[in-house]
C-alpha cells in the first residue's frame, strides 16, 4: 500500500489520480490525517480503492472504542492501535459486526532498549517486548500486527498464519533509505512473511509514482508466486 505522507488533500488527490489503477491500497497517517484526510479517505473508498487509516489510537477504553466505532463507518479496511491491552480490548470491541479490521504497533520501531528505560520502563529488550505484545494482540483478537519488516518472521512465528503482518520500511533494491535504518526489498519482505507492505517516499517522491508502484506490484507478485 501507498503511504499518502503529504500536508493537502489536493496534492493526495493529484498524487492518486497520477498514479492511478496502479495503486489500489493508500494508507492515511497523522499528517493526512489532520489535514482533511478522513473525509478523503471516505473518497478513496468510494472511488472503489482500500485506505488503511494509520491513526495509533491510544486512550481509555471507553474513549478508544467509541472511536474505533466512529472509524469503523468510514469504510476504511485497516486502522492501526498501540498494543496495550486495555487499547487492544477496547479496539476489538469497537470494530464488532463491522468490516474493518485492527492492526497493532508493538513497540514503535524508531524505539530501542535505552528509549524505553527512558520512558519508564525496566531495563530489557524491546524485542521481548514487540514478542509479549504480539502474544497478547493475538489472544486479545487482533486483525495484525504492524512491524518492522527485519521483524515479521519472528513476529509471524508468535501469530500464527491467520493473522495479517504489515511492514513498512520497504525500499526497493538501489532506493534512498532515509531515515528507515532496518530496511528489505519487497521480495525479501513478503518472503519473511508479510501480507501487506508499506511504501510511502520511494513512490510519493518518484519523478514517475505510477512506474514505481508497478515496479513493486512486480516484485510483490515475483516474490509470492516464488
Ligand atoms: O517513506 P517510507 O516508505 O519510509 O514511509 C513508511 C511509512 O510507514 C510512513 O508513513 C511511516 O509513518 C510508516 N511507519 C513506519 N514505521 C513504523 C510504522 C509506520 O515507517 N513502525
Amino acid at each position: 500500500m501507498i503511504g499518502l505522507d503529504l500536508s493537502s488533500v489536493e496534492d493526495a488527490r493529484a498524487l492518486v489520480h497520477r498514479i492511478g489503477d496502479a495503486g489500489t491500497f493508500y494508507k492515511i497517517g497523522y499528517q493526512l490525517g489532520y489535514a482533511g484526510g478522513l473525509s478523503f479517505a471516505r473518497e478513496l473508498v468510494e472511488s472503489g480503492k482500500k485506505v488503511f487509516l494509520d491513526l495509533k489510537l491510544h486512550d481509555i477504553g471507553n474513549t478508544v472504542e467509541a472511536g474505533v466505532r466512529a472509524v469503523s463507518q468510514l469504510g476504511v479496511t485497516f486502522l492501526t492501535v498501540h498494543a496495550y491491552p486495555q487499547t487492544m480490548r477496547a479496539a476489538v470491541a469497537g470494530r464488532e459486526g463491522t468490516a474493518l479490521k485492527i492492526l497493532a504497533v508493538t513497540v514503535l520501531t524508531s524505539y530501542d532498549d535505552d528509549d524505553l528505560v527512558e520512558a519508564g520502563y525496566a531495563p530489557g529488550h524491546a524485542a521481548d517486548l514487540v514478542a509479549r505484545r504480539t502474544v497478547q494482540a493475538r489472544d486479545i483478537g487482533i486483525d495484525g500486527i504492524v512491524c518492522a519488516a527485519p521483524e515479521a518472521s519472528r513476529v509471524r512465528a508468535l501469530l500464527g498464519p491467520d493473522r495479517l503482518i504489515v511492514t513498512p520500511g520497504i525500499r526497493p533494491a538501489g532506493a534512498a533509505t532515509g531515515d528507515q535504518k532496518r530496511v528489505m526489498t519487497p521480495q525479501e519482505a513478503i518472503r519473511g512473511g508479510a501480507d501487506h507492505l508499506v511504501v510511502a517516499r520511494p513512490i510519493i517522491q518518484a519523478v514517475d509514482p505510477r512506474a514505481v508502484a508497478q515496479a513493486i506490484v512486480a516484485d510483490i507478485s515475483a516474490a509470492s508466486a516464488g
